[in-house]
């Protein structure tokens, strides 16, 4: 009788599950991406691993995700906040963070990570907090529109950035993003 019960309940927590991911899915856009606001990418993801590694990550607000190549981009923007960026393209899917259900990642549901970092699942419902990105550059006279389509803030990733027209570009345009979450770069934007 007792396994009878535990089987019944199985079942309902698994219609449950999957009704609310079928919801999700419901709500990807496709044919649009957003554009040039990427944390980081990853290759041989599934569009429920791109939403999972966005739920993960603190920053992330939306995730564009090309299905020919199973190609994932995290974004700290979303097509509301950043509405100029939302652009139409063919193969690509566009979802919101929101659209997720927070309790596909298990344990990292109820992290608390900073805005820097994310969350990896531990055994034991256990997770641990790690570094995601170096934030996004607020020097002086840089233009973040001038970001090239494939770069992003994550850990490890380069931008090549440029001053903006009325500034005076000193250095070089890279900025690195370290292991330790800290931009390095030598640009400085003067002032004409
Ligand atoms: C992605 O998957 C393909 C096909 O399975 C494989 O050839 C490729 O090495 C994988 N790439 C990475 C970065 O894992
Ligand atoms: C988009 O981002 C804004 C600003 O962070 C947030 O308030 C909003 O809830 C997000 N989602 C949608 C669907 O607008
Ligand atoms: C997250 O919560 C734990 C336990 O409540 C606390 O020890 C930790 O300092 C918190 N971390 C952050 C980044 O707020
Ligand atoms: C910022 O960069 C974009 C893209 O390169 C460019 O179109 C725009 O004119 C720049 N804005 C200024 C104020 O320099
Ligand atoms: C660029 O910056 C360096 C270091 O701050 C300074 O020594 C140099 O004079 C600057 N060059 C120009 C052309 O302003």
């Amino acid at each position: 009788m007792a396994r009878k019960q535990t089987l019944v309940l199985v079942m309902i927590v698994v219609i449950y599950c999957h009704a609310r991911l079928q919801d999700s899915y419901s709500k990807l856009q496709y044919g649009h991406r957003l554009d040039r606001k990427m944390i980081d990418s990853f290759v041989n993801f599934s569009i429920l691993d791109c939403a999972e590694e966005c739920l993960r990550t603190t920053r992330c607000k939306s995730v564009s995700y090309y299905k020919g190549t199973n190609y994932c981009e995290t974004n700290y923007e979303n097509k509301s906040s950043a509405s100029d960026r939302f652009l139409e393209s063919p193969g690509w899917i566009y979802s919101e963070k929101e659209d997720w259900d927070i309790d596909i990642v298990s344990s990292c549901s109820a992290s608390n990570c900073s805005i820097n970092e994310k969350c990896k699942s531990l055994p034991m419902g256990k997770f641990k907090c790690v570094l995601s990105d170096c934030g996004i550059p607020s020097q002086l006279g840089v233009n973040l529109s001038s970001v090239g389509r494939w770069e992003g803030i994550g850990i490890g990733r380069h931008m090549e950035l440029e001053c903006f027209q009325n500034y005076k570009q000193n250095g070089s345009r890279v900025f690195r993003c370290q292991t330790n979450g800290q931009w390095i770069t030598d640009l400085i934007c003067e002032k004409h």
